[in-house]
This record gives structure tokens, sequence and C-alpha cells, in this order.
């Protein structure tokens, strides 16, 4: 099983071109199946979990033609010929749950296993599938598996979410797109990756409205045309990078980065002492001298701190001059870095959904272990400021979510190279 070796303590300087967002990716593929014609997406991250997606998508009957080593990718569904999706496939990552949405919207049924993905907390799909209840659409679960079917289509529905959920947000999202009338979902989530997907629906012929704001209106069309769109800029690897930058000194040009996306990560960098300077096309992060402030952060959803940029801002607090604390309000169990960042010499308490980081003047390599894609992120922004050798084992994890991680990584002076040794 591959390993990353990290010799740390050099800063990074140089360019990050920044990829396209893993998580916009993955719905902005799903879309395809809502429509006969294709649908091509520029700036696709080649990932182990869109590769996957396509995988998915081609045993439902897509013909997915994306050439090697290329970042433009075209999503054919003439015809949906499968409408089960089986748990040997949707187990392996959550958003694969999302191709249930547009079947129903398309042809009136489908079956597809619940979900499986990171193990950060129960994560249940209850909020998806009350909206497509209400869009009129017959839900029962059987060994495992959702069977929806709205067999005369599915209808305009007023949906008020309890809470705010990006997953389902997107997924009620895609299938209102089809769906008789208009549809409302209040209380929707506001992320960069829910507007990505409706410029891209609106695109394909959709009418939506109100994406990135808490009300979004859907009125429903019955049928899609061909498009092409680009995938909106990964903010999650642009913060990784900047906290990286941020955590090693020196200083990087995240490329092609939205800063109006990383708002509150911006914030918490320059109350920690970090510059950070938007440009055109990127921002520059930078750090030159001094131990860093202590920040407190809390997760929220958009435009609240980002819960997929935790782990890796507590591998930067590690290292403040002072104690930070970190609380987690979007997922039980995210904390799964905190011990292994320990062994790093980071001191770390967790009391429920808090951590209390007492920053260290050093961090020492040592072996660790890659438990989900954003913690083990942060274990390589740790071992890339540590003394000495890291070796983080299990990196399929990061293999899901981080396009080309080592070369990035290397081209900014960090020493980092994978090996295929036992885990
Ligand atoms: C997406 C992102 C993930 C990010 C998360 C929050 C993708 C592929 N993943 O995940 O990286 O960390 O947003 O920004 O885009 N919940 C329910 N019932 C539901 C749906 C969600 O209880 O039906 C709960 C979840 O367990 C969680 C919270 O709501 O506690 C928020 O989850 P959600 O926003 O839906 O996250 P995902 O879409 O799964």
């Amino acid at each position: 099983m591959d390993r990353i070796i990290i010799t740390g303590g050099r800063p990074l300087r140089g360019v990050i071109p920044i990829s396209g967002a893993k998580n916009s990716a993955l719905k902005l593929m799903v879309a395809s199946l809502l429509s006969s014609e294709p649908l091509t997406l520029d700036r696709m991250p080649r990932l182990a979990d869109t590769r996957f997606t396509a995988t998915l998508l081609e045993s439902l009957g897509v013909a997915v033609d994306w050439p090697d080593a290329g970042a433009t990718v075209r999503f054919h569904a003439r015809e949906i010929t499968s409408t089960i999706a089986p748990y040997d496939l949707v187990r392996k990552m959550r958003a694969s749950f999302n191709v249930l949405g547009p079947m129903l919207a398309r042809v009136g049924h489908a079956t597809v296993s619940l979900p499986g993905g990171c193990a950060i907390g129960a994560r249940p799909v209850d909020l998806h599938l009350k909206a497509f209840e209400a869009m009129g659409a017959d839900i029962v679960i059987e060994q495992g598996y959702v069977k929806a079917a709205a067999l005369r289509g599915l209808k305009g529905a007023s949906i008020v979410f309890p809470f705010v959920s990006v997953g389902a947000t997107e997924h009620a999202m895609l299938a209102a797109v089809l769906a008789d009338g208009e549809t409302t979902l209040e209380n929707a989530a506001r992320e960069p990756e829910i507007v990505d997907l409706a410029n891209c629906l609106n695109a394909m012929g959709a009418k939506i409205e109100g994406a990135g704001g808490g009300a979004i209106v859907i009125t429903g069309v019955t049928s899609l045309r061909e498009a092409r769109h680009m995938v909106v800029a990964d903010r999650i690897e642009a913060g990784t990078y900047a906290i990286a930058a941020a955590t090693t000194g020196g200083e990087v040009r995240l490329e092609g980065a939205v800063a109006q996306h990383l708002g509150a990560l911006i914030q918490a960098l320059r109350a920690a002492g970090v510059e950070v300077i938007p440009d055109a096309d990127g921002i520059v992060v930078r750090r030159e001298n001094g131990r860093l402030q202590p920040v407190d952060i809390d997760t929220q959803p958009f435009p609240g701190f980002p819960t997929d940029l935790q782990a890796q801002f507590m591998a930067l607090m590690a290292l403040a001059d002072g104690t930070s604390i970190a609380r987690e309000n979007i997922f039980e169990n995210r904390f799964m870095h905190a011990p292994e960042l320990s062994r790093l010499g980071a001191d770390i308490t967790v009391r429920g959904k808090e951590a209390v980081v007492r920053g260290v003047a050093k961090l020492h390599g040592a072996p660790v272990m890659a438990t989900d894609l954003r913690a083990s992120v942060s274990l390589v922004i740790a071992g890339l400021a540590a003394e000495g050798e890291t070796i983080i084992n299990r990196v399929y994890h990061l293999d899901r979510g981080f396009e080309r991680l080592e070369e990035k990584l290397v081209a900014c002076g960090a020493d980092v190279r994978r090996d295929g040794g036992s885990a």
C-alpha cells in the first residue's frame, strides 16, 4: 500500500495551480444523467473519486469520454440503460448516492444503495429522501437499498430544510430541474459548489434562481440541451495549500483560487499573523518570520469556517504561540487527526465537539496513519513543518481528493515522495 514520506522543515515557495473542485465535479458529473444531450466539463480534477463516479455513470449507460491526462470530459446519457446503483459502487463514496434524484426525475424510478463514504459520523440521507417525497416520489428502504418511484413524474414542491445540508440541497435541485412546476428550497446551503451546480444546470436549460442565497427557486422544464461548463476552483484545495504555506513559512501563489470563496479562512489566517493578498487570478499567502498567533475556529455552513478545513487549520494551530480551540459543529467524530497530530508532537485534547490545541514550538517527524480525506492532508501539512521524517500510511484517502499533491508540493520546494511500502 502506498505511503508518503516527507522530510519537513522546508518553507514552501512557488506557484500552485488550483484544480477544479472535487465536491462540485461529482455533482456536475451526475447532472449529465438528466439530459439526453451531451454535457462537457472543463477543469475536471483527475481524482480517485471522479474516476470512480465516471465508472458508476458508465454502469448506468452514460458514455464518458475522458482522454488520458485531459481535464475536459464529455458525458452523454443518451439513454439510461440501468436505474440500479449497487452497494459495491455506492458504498465507496457517499456522493454516488446523488445519482438517485436525476434518475428519478428523468425515468421515474431508481434503486440506489444507501451510501458509505468517509468515516466522519453517521451522515444519514433523510433530508434527501424527504425532499423527493415532497415532490411526489414513493420511497421504500429494503435491504439497504432506497427504491424510489414517481411513475407520473415529480411535481414541484415547497421544501423547508430543518438544517443546512449541502448534499440535500444539491440533490433536491437536481431532481427539481425536470419536475412539473415550481420547487422552492428554503434554508438551502449557500456553498460555492451549489452556485456552480446551478450555473451548470442553467447552461443546460434549467431555470434556477437564487442559488448562493438561502432560498432557491427552480421552475421545472421538460428537457435539457447540450452544454459546456467549467468546474469552479477547489476552495478546499486552495485553503489547504494556503494553510500549508502558513505552517511552513514561505510564500505561495494559489493560481485560480477565489478569495470570495475563502473569506472565513482568510480572516482566520490574518488573525494568526499570516499575510493573505488576493490578486486578479489567485491569492498570495506569505509568512516569513515569528510565531503564529492562536485563533479559535468554529465550523459552520458557508460562509462560515468550512468543516473541510478544520483538520488543516488544527495543524497550523499546533504551532501557534498559545492555546486555541477548534469547534466542530457539522460532523460528529471529525477529530480523528488529533491523535495522529499528537504523534508528531502536537498538544491537543478533544472534549466532545471541541479540540483544545496548545501550541508547541516544534513538531517532530513520526509515522502516522491517514484516516479520512481532510484529516490525511492535515498530517501532510504537519509533516511539512515538522523536523525530520514523517511517513503517512493509508494515503489512498488523499488520492480521493487532492490532484497531483506531491507534484504540486515538490514544485514549491517540499521534500515529499511516495513509495509502495507496507501500511
Ligand atoms: C458535503 C461535502 C463534504 C463537506 C460537507 C459540509 C461533498 C461530496 N461533500 O457533504 O466534503 O464536509 O458537505 O460542508 O460535497 N445530514 C443529515 N441528513 C441528511 C443530510 C445531512 O442529518 O439527509 C447531516 C450530516 O450528517 C451532517 C450535516 O447534515 O451532520 C451536514 O451534512 P451535508 O451538508 O449534507 O454534507 P454532505 O453533503 O454529505
